[in-house]
């Protein structure tokens, strides 16, 4: 629900606003903030007609006004006096709520940046989906809760998806070279047919070298501290136990229509390479990239064109080489939980990742320990997803199981908690 409209006459008027219209849901993020970045080089290209952020509103308004956006909205109500205050006299339309959210998410533009983080982006996302929007997507819990249900909607509604996560970028560039199919659209059978597998690389994250013993201590500071990327707080310590890497499996056997078994993953430090497809007469082609978000953005962005953006240029010769390892399951137990999640069908996907997110953001409040994280949401997919859960076929069914499973993770929470006390 809209709460109020801020009045002035410094807004821009519709005629002075050209270029392609762009919302972006989770505009204070690191996702949000570098979509800006591309965008704001490029002037007249965008025109920015919505941005949003769970409760950062200061923050919010900063981005709405200097990117000049119609509306701001932030999702939690307890933040839009304070953002209704910091957009003040500047004629942007402040809103709060998940109503408002919805409504920002589902206004006509040419591109919707979906880079809200968690199961929390499903809602709006899917709306934009049935409105046939063309959809950048970053949110990749999107597909991992309700994977099933976000391509059929999108489908039936018409809209494009545009992968953002640099790995589906790159499998997007290579699976579809002639640039004339989105994925929702379904990928020439034959040219599918000559694919044996496709493989998306893991940097392996701060704790690649490191011991188990050495894992069980880290704490918070040491799991976000990303060797290669700079990213939010949950994917970083996604990263770090390569569940992130189980995610994007899910969200690339979603997204490219791919069977479990054809997927694949390696570790490669350099994250250079960021995904190959492998074809039956023996050829690999991959993408290469330097690790900066603001490429796969601009591919999103500009497709089926491309536009520049503002990244160091890869140098093969001055990086003289590239390494590739198998990811140690026993270390990253995550990412095998992930894999059997993804085998088992969408409900389990969607508890591995309600509890993933209770668990992530309990180790990051330091009341778990790392290797925790794990252990909970295996222990949730036990008690949930393997008692012969259904695919969930609603919105609404979908967020009851992520209820469900996040009430279950969160009382293994307080018990882990206190068994450790
Ligand atoms: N960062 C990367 O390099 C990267 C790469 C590939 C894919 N992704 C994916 O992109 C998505 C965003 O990641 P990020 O790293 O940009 O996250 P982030 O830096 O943590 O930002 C998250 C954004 O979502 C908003 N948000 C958080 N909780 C919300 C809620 N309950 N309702 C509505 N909005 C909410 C935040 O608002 P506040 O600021 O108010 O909290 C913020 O704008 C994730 O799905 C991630 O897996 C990220």
């Amino acid at each position: 629900m809209t709460l109020s409209r801020s009045q002035s006459a410094h807004g821009q008027s519709a005629q002075s606003r050209s270029g392609q219209s762009l919302s972006i849901l989770g505009a204070t993020g690191s996702i949000g903030r570098n979509t800006i970045d591309v965008v704001s080089r490029l002037p007249g290209r965008f025109r920015v007609e919505a941005v949003s952020a769970n409760r950062d509103a200061e923050g919010l308004a900063q981005i709405a006004i200097e990117a000049g956006a119609r509306l701001a909205v932030v999702a939690d109500p307890d933040a839009y006096a304070a953002l209704k205050a910091a957009l003040s006299g500047t004629g942007i339309e402040a809103a709060a709520g998940q109503a408002a959210l919805v409504e920002a998410a589902t206004r006509p533009v040419d591109r919707l940046m979906a880079a809200i983080v968690g199961a929390a982006g499903l809602a709006p996302t899917l709306a934009a989906a049935a409105r046939g929007t063309t959809i950048l997507l970053a949110n990749k819990e999107c597909l991992v809760t309700a994977g099933t249900l976000f391509m059929a909607t999108a489908r039936a509604g018409g809209a494009t998806i545009l992968p953002v996560d640099s790995e589906h970028s790159a499998l997007f560039q290579v699976l579809n070279p002639v640039q004339a199919l989105n994925p929702v659209q379904v990928l020439d059978p034959d040219r599918l047919k000559a694919v044996e597998t496709v493989t998306i690389t893991a940097s392996g994250g701060p704790f690649r070298t490191w011991s188990a013993e050495q894992i069980a201590e880290a704490g918070p500071r040491e799991a976000v501290r990303h060797p290669n990327w700079a990213m939010g707080a949950k994917i970083s310590v996604d990263s770090a136990g390569l569940m992130n890497k189980g995610l994007e499996l899910i969200e690339a056997h979603h997204l490219f229509a791919i069977a479990p078994e054809r997927l694949a993953v390696v570790v490669h430090p350099e994250s250079i390479v960021h995904g190959f497809v492998s074809y039956r007469d023996g050829s690999v082609i991959a993408q290469l990239a330097e690790p900066d978000m603001r490429t796969p953005i601009a591919y999103s962005l500009g497709w089926p064109d491309r536009i520049p953006a503002p990244t160091k240029r890869l140098d093969l010769a001055e990086l003289g080489r590239l390494t590739f390892e198998t990811p140690d399951l026993r270390r990253f137990p995550a990412l095998g939980i992930a894999i059997a999640a993804m085998e088992a069908g969408n409900g389990a996907t969607t508890v591995l990742n309600a509890a993933n997110e209770i668990s992530v953001e309990a180790f990051l409040s330091e009341r778990i320990r790392f290797p925790d994280i794990a252990k909970i949401v295996e222990n949730v997919m036990d008690r949930v997803a393997r008692t012969g859960i259904g695919e969930p076929a609603s919105l609404d069914e979908a967020l009851e199981l992520d209820r469900t499973a996040r009430d279950v993770a969160r009382a293994l929470v307080g018990e882990h908690i206190a068994t450790a006390g």
